[in-house]
Order: structure tokens, then sequence, then C-alpha cells
């Protein structure tokens, strides 16, 4: 699946770096000629005759390097390289090219390839989550590099978390998936924040309200919106999908929280798209105490959570905003009544509580309504409707723009 793919293998020194020989073998195996880069850190966890002996290529280490042509190493690898692949990137490196340093082969080399990035992060769960390297992976992904998020589980360290690099064949799939399949690039370069799955309120310290929402629709809808060239940032509550790696994740639980990361991220956003099953209400107050089993009825009392979509949809300049609408009954006239209310560019709406499509299947059906206009998407597999929903939005966003 990877023939005639030339892959740029960097390794920077994480425990991770001995998984690198496996993502070599596979890259191998799917026939790609790769070439390996190791920062002087990586030498000290794996030697690099190993990565010389499965490449079957002299691995390159240092920025001033005699060997190379017209001792320029870095700029030979940059216009040879296909696709860069850094597999552990700690957060050294990242913070490196989130800055634009070029002090080594490495960051010298991120500076000059003009090919596809792809850093597959791995580092102590503290580390992974702490504002800094937050904020260069954010940076990163705005200069159009491909994220393959760490996994959650116990680290070299001993500590449980997210930081753990992905496993080869998880990388490996990624790429087989971005570099042999063409997407038509309808939404090149265009900043999308989508919001999916459930949002949870809690009671009290052990319970919550939630929904049925399994999160698949928004996560298809990241998916086909990253394949189609924009950066995506997905706020996702609740879900029964494994983190993704294909675009920048935030996790919330609430509604408020959900609210507060969608404005966090909204910023130079040019579609959004409210896929989340917000919790129209929450508890007024989740106590400390768990709620004791005492009189045979109970009375909770819920206080109205904020609207994120219409709020979105409120901003001075807002961007192209597209919402869902779940129904049980006058479709139409319920999805039309939130467009015009929330004032909102799109709106797709989906029955639900039938026995076909909607929460927690893997298919889907969805009748799109603007202003003026309507379009049936007909029942079929989500990440195939994700896919027509996206090239409907960029071409009602192309309308209008
Ligand atoms: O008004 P209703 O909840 O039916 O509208 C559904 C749409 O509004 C969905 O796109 C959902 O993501 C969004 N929504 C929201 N914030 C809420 C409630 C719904 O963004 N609090």
């Amino acid at each position: 699946m990877l023939s005639q793919r030339r892959i740029l293998l960097a390794v920077t020194g994480g425990i991770a770096a001995y998984k690198s020989l496996e993502l070599l073998r596979l890259f191998k195996k799917q026939g790609a000629d790769v070439r390996v880069v190791m920062t002087k850190a990586a030498t000290a966890f794996v030697q690099p005759l190993s990565f010389q002996a499965l490449s079957g290529h002299a691995v390159h280490c240092h920025l001033l390097d005699t060997e190379a042509e017209h001792a320029m190493g870095h700029i030979e690898l940059a216009r040879w390289a296909d696709v860069l692949v850094i597999a552990p990137a700690t957060a050294n490196t990242l913070a490196n090219f989130a800055h634009g340093l070029a002090d080594d082969l490495l960051s010298t080399l991120y500076l000059a390839v003009t090919c596809p990035v792809y850093i597959a992060p791995a580092m102590n769960h503290v580390m992974w989550k702490h504002p800094a390297t937050q904020a260069n992976v954010k940076t990163l992904r705005t200069y159009g590099v491909n994220l393959i998020s760490p996994e959650s589980g116990e680290q070299a360290c001993g500590e449980m978390g997210i930081g753990r690099m992905a496993e080869p064949e998880t990388i490996c799939q990624q790429l087989i998936d971005d570099l042999t399949v063409t997407h038509p690039q309808i939404l090149s370069g265009l900043n999308i924040v989508i919001t999916a799955g459930a949002t949870r309120e809690p009671l009290d310290p052990v319970r919550y309200l939630t929904n049925r929402s399994s999160g698949k629709m928004g996560y298809a809808l990241a998916i086909a919106a990253q394949q189609a060239g924009a950066n995506v940032i997905l706020i996702s509550g609740v879900k029964q999908l494994p983190t993704p790696t294909y675009c920048y994740f935030v996790s919330v639980e609430t509604a408020q929280q959900m609210h507060a990361a969608v404005f966090e991220n909204i910023k130079d956003c040019d579609i959004f798209i409210g896929a989340a099953a917000v919790a129209d209400y929450r508890p007024v107050a989740c106590g400390e105490e768990k709620i004791k089993k005492q009189a045979d009825q109970l009375t909770l009392t819920l206080q109205k959570n904020p609207d994120i979509l219409a709020d979105v949809a409120a901003l001075k300049t807002p961007p192209f905003t597209v919402g869902f609408a779940a129904e049980t009954s006058d479709l139409e006239h319920y999805a039309r009544d939130k467009l015009t209310r929330k004032k909102l560019n799109m709106i797709a709406a989906n029955w639900v509580g039938r026995a076909e499509g909607g929460f927690e299947r893997d298919e889907n059906a969805l009748d799109v309504f603007w202003q003026d206009g309507k379009k049936t998407l007909p029942m079929t597999e989500k990440s195939e409707l994700a896919q027509q929903l996206i090239a409907l939005i960029a071409e009602r966003f192309n309308a209008l723009n």
C-alpha cells in the first residue's frame, strides 16, 4: 500500500523509540522506501545500527554532515521525502517545531520540508497535559502538521494516563489511509470546529444526566472534514469511540465545559458544526454528598444550559454555522424553526426514536435545510453520510463567501 513512497522516519529521545523499529518494519512491509533521522537523545535509547539494518540505509544524526552531497544533509533529505513521520515525538521536539528552532538535523529538516508531516507524540501524561505542550500541539496543527494522538494506558514511568505513543500499526494505517485515498480538497486550509458526543451533567458525585448520543456522526464529520483539507478541532463530550488521532481533540464532560472549550477555540473558525447532543438542562446543584434514598418521590430542579450553537451564531462575525436537529415528529417544521431561531446557516435533521438510524447506529439519513433550500441525504453509513454533508457544507459555504 505504500510502494513508491519515500518516508522519512524521525526518531526522537523517548523510551517509545524502541517501537519505531517495528514502525520501520511495517513501512518496509508496505513497500515504502524509508530513511531514518535520529536526534542525539534517541541514539541513547536505540542504536542507529538497528535502524540501518532494517532500513538498508545509513542513519542521519548530524546537521553538519560531511557525507551529504552538498554538505547540506537537511536540504537533500527534505527534497527526497514524500512524507516526514516523527515517532516518537518528545515534548522538546514539539516545542522546537512550534517555535521554529533549527539547532539540530531534525528541527532544521522540519523547517525545510514541504511534504506532509505526521507527529506521534510520546511522553509522561502530566507533560502531555501541560498547557505549554498543548499550546505547541495546537500551533503545529495550524502549521498543517498531522497529529497522531498519544494513547491512554500504563506508561513506562509506571503511571497511568494519556501519553503513550500510538501503536505502530495505528501510525502505519493512518499513513496508508491518508496517502492512498485522494479526497477532493474542498475545505483546503479552512478552520473547522466540531462538537460531538453527549454531555454529562452531574447530579451528585456518582450520578449524572446524559443521553444516548454515541458521537459517531460528529467523529465521522471530523474525519471527512480533515480528509477534505480542513484544520479540525473536535470538542467531544462522552463518546463510545477511541480518542481520535487525526485532529486536535478536546475532551469535556458538561455543557458548560463544552461551551467554554468552544469559545476558547472559535477564533479564526470558518465553519462550526454543532453535532453534540448537549443536555438542555443541568441539575441546579451537584452536592458533594451522594443523594440518599428516602422519600418515594424525588424532585430534581434543573437549570437551562447555555445554547452553544446559538451563542456561536450570535457572534459579531460568526463562522458558517451548522446545527443538528434530532426530532420525533414534524421534522421539517422543527428543523426550520431552529434554523431561523438560532440564526444558523444550515441544519441537518434526522428522525430519532424510530427503528432505523439515529443514535448509537452506524447508519443514518439526514434532511438538510438552509434558508432557501433543502436536500435529502438517504440512509447510508455515517462515514459516507459525513462526506456527503461536508460536500454540501462546502458548497453552501462557497456560495456565501
Ligand atoms: O435546540 P436543540 O437542542 O434541539 O438543537 C440542537 C442543536 O443545537 C444541535 O446542533 C446541538 O449540538 C446544539 N445545541 C447546543 N447547545 C445546547 C443545546 C443544543 O449547541 N445547549
